[in-house]
């Protein structure tokens, strides 16, 4: 997953480009490049002018200021590395073998190897380890090769005859000597967007890069084509016909998509929690049928009744989102449902029956195992619900209906917000389908007014960031972190571990907390804290014994809980409240302590808590 920001206009290129890959960082940052058509020194057509760095952005700004590059017509490009090292050589945009075409990818070319053998037989000389170069060169050649007069269209079709011969996924952005002032984009498997600018045109891997020009977008569907010029713009499809498409508003600002006086995105987008989930369930509650709205779900009463199974598909965070639905719809609506990981869920040939209801949860919408699976449950003709934050995303737009999160853009590649609002739409969906059942109108009525109260009580317990960061310095120097807790909370100690790691890279791991007496014990020692996810519910109990067997081997225990309980604090060594909430929405609330735990231990250790090693925000590629 790569960020990608073409532009052609009036204006010069390359600040442009470089605010829309700063935007697109989180998606790849481990080098980046920018390709600017510029007027030739002869006076005579246009010359290709790339410059490209490994690192940061930082580095290639630098670049750009020792060795600026002007012209109004550019392509630029993020990486995370697929294919080859982070090197300068194999950041993008890649050149054609004649050096006239330059050309940047987000994807993964599968058959890169067959054809970089064949054009290397050939000649053809290449200077990257990437597949991304060698889909440059294939459109270089069918370039070269072409007979077409007309120097646009030869490029367009130039591109069509090179993604015939591909196996994999791309978006690509191709510009080409000949024509100045002429972009050309294509999309099969990585998002690509087009920004109708007034008297420019922008093509990038999501909205963020481009909102701060243009609200007006289109979103590419797979094996779209489109070219473009300041002032004009065709989608056609890889098969040369023409292709329909549709003109949307971007539902944010660009403040929304910036840190505002926040250190890091993600410390903001943990903050934002009170309004992201009133904006899950902000009219969606239905307090005369003590019941939920989802209508995005496209299902009568009749098909929602006989529903008999639910499948409920993601990835990482939007994994252990769906175990606490899962805990959710069949406690309050007696309905069987399992979680698949998404990447097994498309290889596992799961046996599906008619009444089954498949859903896939993911942020951005774009997660390539999480689309595999959706097309995956659909092959298999099954209706596939998307609950999704991204608009106009790819999962959004081929599933089969649902529900946005409408938690505004989540920039940190640390999921935070997108978390809690899936609980929340989960539990809706749970309220919903339990109100057809068993659930009774009291109990209804219970649930709508708790989830009305969550903004105000995550909103104490994140008066308590200050706390938490005085207890995550005391943990600095922890070889691992342990997070434990039973029932609805297992999936919290599995989101708050996956949390540590991935900012922080201790090692880390959640448990279903009556497990530890299974082999995990063996890691509890004065060097590994362990996490306590246990509030005040019918197993607070149980987990004060296993509390006190961690305390018996000497192993510091950090204890999540409910206020009052105040007797904690004679065996834990540190305990975060929260406020009183049922069981079943416990989760919203207790997740939030474990969000400002990892941020404020790794921000402590050093770590860009926005960009992590090795990391991107969204996992297009395999
Ligand atoms: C979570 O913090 C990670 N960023 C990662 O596990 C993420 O949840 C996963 O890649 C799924 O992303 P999605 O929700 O955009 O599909």
């Amino acid at each position: 997953m790569c960020g990608i920001i073409g532009y052609v206009g009036k204006a010069e290129a390359t600040p442009i480009l470089l605010e829309g890959l700063r935007r697109l960082e989180y998606r790849g940052y481990d080098s980046s490049g920018v390709a600017i058509l510029s007027d030739s020194a002869s006076g005579e057509g246009s010359d290709i002018q790339t410059r490209k760095r490994s690192g940061r952005l930082d580095n290639l700004r630098t670049l750009l200021t020792e060795n600026p590059a002007a012209g109004h017509c550019g392509i630029s490009h993020t990486r995370w590395a697929t294919h080859g090292e982070a090197t300068d050589e194999n950041a993008h945009p890649h050149l054609d073998q004649s050096g006239k075409l330059a050309m940047v990818h987000n994807g993964v070319i599968e058959n890169y190897q067959v054809l970089k053998d064949h054009l290397e037989e050939e000649g053809h000389i290449f200077h990257s380890q990437t597949d991304s170069e060698v889909l440059a060169h294939l459109v270089g050649n069918a370039y070269e090769a072409s007979t077409e007069k007309d120097q646009r269209r030869r490029l367009v079709e130039a591109v069509r005859e090179a993604l015939h011969l591909v196996s994999g996924t791309y978006g690509i952005v191709a510009m080409h000597e000949d024509s100045p002032g002429f972009l050309v984009g294509a999309r099969f498997g990585s998002p690509l967007v087009v920004g109708l600018g007034k008297g420019e045109k922008f093509l990038a891997s999501d909205v963020g890069a481009i909102v701060s020009h243009t609200t007006d977008a289109i979103y590419l569907r797979d094996r779209d084509l489109v070219w473009l010029t300041e002032d004009d713009f065709a989608i056609e499809n890889v098969d040369g016909d023409a292709a329909e498409y549709e003109v949307s508003t971007v539902d944010f600002t660009p403040e929304q998509a910036e840190k505002g006086d926040y250190p890091h995105y993600m410390l903001k987008e943990i903050f934002e929690q009170p309004t992201s989930i009133q904006n899950a369930f902000r009219g969606r509650l239905v307090d005369d049928q003590a019941s939920a709205i989802l209508g995005g779900l496209g299902l009568t009463p009749r098909e929602l009744r006989d529903v008999d199974r639910i499948v409920l598909c993601g990835c990482g965070t939007a994994s252990h989102a769906a175990m606490v639905g899962e805990y959710l719809i069949e406690h309050l609506a007696r309905i069987p449902t399992e979680v698949e990981i998404a990447s097994e869920f498309r290889y596992r040939n799961p046996p599906l029956d008619k009444n089954t209801l498949v859903f896939v949860l993911s942020q951005s919408g774009e997660t390539i195992d999480t689309l595999a699976a959706m097309r995956e449950g659909q092959r298999k003709g099954h209706r596939v619900l998307g609950i999704v934050n991204s608009v106009g995303s790819t999962i959004a737009r081929e599933s089969d209906g649902g529900s946005y999160l409408y938690s505004g853009p989540e920039i940190g590649v640390a999921a935070t917000k997108s978390f809690t609002s899936q609980v929340t739409l989960l539990t809706l969906l749970a309220i919903l389908l339990g109100r057809m059942r068993h659930l009774s109108v009291d109990a209804g009525q219970q649930m709508l007014k708790e989830l009305r109260d969550l903004p105000a009580k995550v909103g104490k317990i994140l008066s308590q960031s200050e706390h938490i960061r005085q207890i995550a310095l005391k943990y600095l120097d922890a070889k691992g972190m342990l997070f434990l807790g039973r029932q609805f909370n297992y999936p919290t100690a599995l989101e708050g571990a996956l949390k540590m790691k991935e900012i922080s890279y201790i090692f880390a791991s959640g448990h279903a907390a009556a497990e530890l007496k299974h082999g995990i014990i063996a890691l509890v020692s004065e060097e590994t804290p362990s996490v306590f996810i246990m509030p005040k519910d019918s197993v607070y109990e149980k987990n004060v014994s296993t509390l006190e067997e961690v305390k018996a081997r000497k192993g510091p225990v950090i204890a999540v809980t409910t206020e009052g309980s105040t007797e904690l604090e004679r065996i834990a060594d540190d305990v975060i409240y929260i406020p009183p909430v049922s069981e079943m929405l416990s989760p919203i609330l207790s997740v939030i302590p474990l969000q400002l735990l990892s941020y404020h231990f790794s921000v402590a250790l050093g770590c860009d808590v926005d960009k992590p090693r090795n990391l991107a925000k969204s996992v297009t590629v395999e």
